[in-house]
């Protein structure tokens, strides 16, 4: 792994939330959040509907996303109910980083996630010394692009055609925050 994807500290909690690593006594917390057709729908087929306690077992064991990168449980009033993290690029693309998140429905339409959002990406950015930040949204999920936009993130184009999701073809709409120098703000 490229060394430069370990951080040091960890994420800055928020108003109403805290983030931390995944533990593997929050398998009871991650089924009843992810075992929900309305967040999977929105996200990649890796997180799997139904979720069954072998997908929370796989996932907390660290075999469905790298732990070593910085992903972290979005923890409300002691419960994981939902995620944050990101894939730093490789080689050529190592200054850049995907990012991907989930709520649990009893969460939605609060501001919480555009507050995660806001505090992680620009605190991603800086540990990781990323020059861009970038997230895909499937054309039939205007929440998450939504969030991507009021934190900055700029609408850059779409991926047409690219996700059969459910039996249906979607565009995936393409976000991304940047910045040309490391000494600039993220
Ligand atoms: C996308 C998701 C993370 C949003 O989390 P959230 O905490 O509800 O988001 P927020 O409340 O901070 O912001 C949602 C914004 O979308 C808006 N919104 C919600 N549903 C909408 C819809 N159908 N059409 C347009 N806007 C919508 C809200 O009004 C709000 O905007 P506003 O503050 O300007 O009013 C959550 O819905 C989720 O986890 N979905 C399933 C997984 C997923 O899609 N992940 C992202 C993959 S790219």
């Amino acid at each position: 792994m490229n060394p430069a994807t370990r951080v040091a500290s960890l994420p800055p909690a928020g108003e109403g939330y805290v983030l931390r690593p995944w533990r593997g006594d929050d398998l009871a917390s991650l089924l009843a959040h992810a075992d929900d057709a309305q967040v999977a729908r929105g996200v990649s087929d890796r997180f799997p509907h139904p979720y069954t306690r072998a997908d929370g077992e796989r996932f907390l064991a660290g075999e469905v996303v790298n732990f070593a990168h910085p992903v972290y449980a979005i923890e409300v009033a002691g419960q994981a109910c939902g995620g944050i993290g990101v894939r730093p690029g490789e080689g050529e693309r190592r200054h850049g980083a995907e990012l991907g998140y989930w709520l649990g429905r009893a969460h939605w339409n609060g501001g919480l996630m555009t507050r995660v959002v806001g505090a992680f990406a620009p605190w991603v950015m800086r540990e990781l010394a990323l020059y861009r930040l970038c997230a895909t949204v499937l054309d039939s999920n205007p929440a998450s692009a939504r969030v991507l936009a009021k934190n900055g993130f700029i609408e850059e184009g779409a991926q047409r055609c690219a996700v059969v999701k459910y039996g249906e073809l979607h565009d995936l709409r393409v976000f991304a925050k940047v910045r040309r120098s490391l000494q600039d703000a993220p």
